[in-house]
């Protein structure tokens, strides 16, 4: 049988360009989301409610043959029941797991993948001890619902732990000790049902105040691709995972540190729509509608830069040779992911040209 309706809980940017993917494969999309206004909403057809309301959730599942989801912040509870009605892809047991950042370190450590010192935090006493035995710096992060570096204090003197604890300590929290990494890489990969499972190449990717500004790949460093690799697989595996799922990833002192991971198309796998012959989001569809997987093979030498805040000039970036424009068609906010481009060159010196010059032109607000 053919999966060819796809229902997507959330209707944000990867939701739009998951189904901007499908048309070409025949695979039609709609969302589930709290507002019109959403950047899917203008590209395919979209029910309006809360996330988790019961009603709209069994409507969208009714009308698909398969359910996944943008965010990963929705409750697993919530999506359960409709793996009785239809296929949730992927699982609501992946999906839980990466919503907590203590329950996902666990995975990874069960599964032999390095991870931060860290402790759980609950009480200020909990802070002051884990700040004891773990050391300083280190970060304090709330253990859900943290993204683009929200929720999240470094920790630097022991004096600060009070106020951090003030800021932050209503909920479940995490300490984990600051690492001195040299770069930070994502690994992005998609497994089918079958248990075929395929990677992109590493993207080496920079951050400024918790939140992504540009990532370069392929990233060239074979041995760390290789063991991220089989990092990623062991997680594929151990959850049944189908879909794509990613792993970020610190370089300490030369090894992989993984930080988290998060169950859906990832903004560090943007160049892929332009820089491989397959994209992430071409590919989480055929993961899900259990089409065969695409190629991972890149195209060039990329670079994906983001549009926070505000939205750069257009007409200037479109004179660049080689490069793809996406205009997500959110209104300006800063701080808000609006859009991104990606330049895809034969040459890594032309690519690495290009970005210069347009991150001088980008203002990130
Ligand atoms: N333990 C850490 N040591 C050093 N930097 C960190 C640490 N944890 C997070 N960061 C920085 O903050 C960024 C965002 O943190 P992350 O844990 O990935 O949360 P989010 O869910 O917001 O992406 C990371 O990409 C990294 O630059
Ligand atoms: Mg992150």
């Amino acid at each position: 049988m053919s999966l060819s309706r796809v229902g997507i809980v959330g209707a944000g940017q990867l939701g739009r360009m998951l189904a901007l993917a499908g048309y070409p494969l025949g695979i039609r999309c709609a969302f589930l989301d709290r507002s019109v206004d959403t950047p899917g909403a203008a590209v395919a057809p979209l029910l309006v409610g809360d996330l988790e309301d019961p009603q709209l959730l069994r409507q969208l599942a009714l009308q698909s043959d398969v359910v996944t989801f943008d965010w990963e912040n929705i409750s697993g509870k919530a999506l359960a029941p409709l793996q009785k009605i239809t296929c949730l892809r992927p699982s609501a047991e992946a999906l839980e797991l990466s919503q907590d950042r203590l329950h996902e370190k666990a995975l990874f450590k069960r599964l032999k993948i390095p991870v931060a010192a860290h402790a759980a935090v609950d009480s200020l006493p909990d802070l002051n001890q884990a700040i004891l035995s773990l050391g300083l710096p280190g970060v304090l992060k709330t253990r859900r619902l943290g993204y683009d570096g929200k929720g999240q204090r470094v920790i630097r003197h022991a004096h600060e732990a009070a106020d951090a604890w003030r800021e932050l300590g209503n909920r479940p929290l995490i300490y984990e000790q600051f690492q001195p990494f040299s770069r930070e890489l994502s690994l992005v990969g998609a497994r089918a049902m079958s248990g075929d499972a395929v990677f992109y190449p590493l993207a080496a990717n920079h951050h400024a105040g918790g939140i992504l500004r540009y990532s370069v790949a392929p990233y060239s460093a074979a041995a760390l691709e290789k063991t991220a690799r089989i990092y990623l697989r062991r997680v594929l595996r151990e959850l049944s995972y189908v879909g794509v799922l990613t792993i970020e990833f610190f370089v300490v002192n030369g090894q992989l540190v993984a930080n988290e991971m998060a169950p859906r198309v990832h903004n560090s796998g943007h160049w892929t729509i332009e820089g491989c012959v397959t994209s992430q989001f071409e590919n989480h569809l055929r993961a899900i509608t259990d089409l065969p997987l695409g190629s991972t093979r890149p195209l060039g030498h990329a670079a994906m830069i983001n549009f926070l805040g505000k939205m750069p000039d257009r007409d200037r970036l479109l004179a660049i040779d080689g490069l793809g424009f996406h205009d997500y068609g959110k209104s300006e906010r800063p701080g808000r992911k609006l859009g991104h481009c990606t330049i895809v060159k034969e040459r890594a010196k032309d690519r690495d040209r290009a970005l210069a010059k347009i991150l001088k032109w980008i203002r990130w607000s």
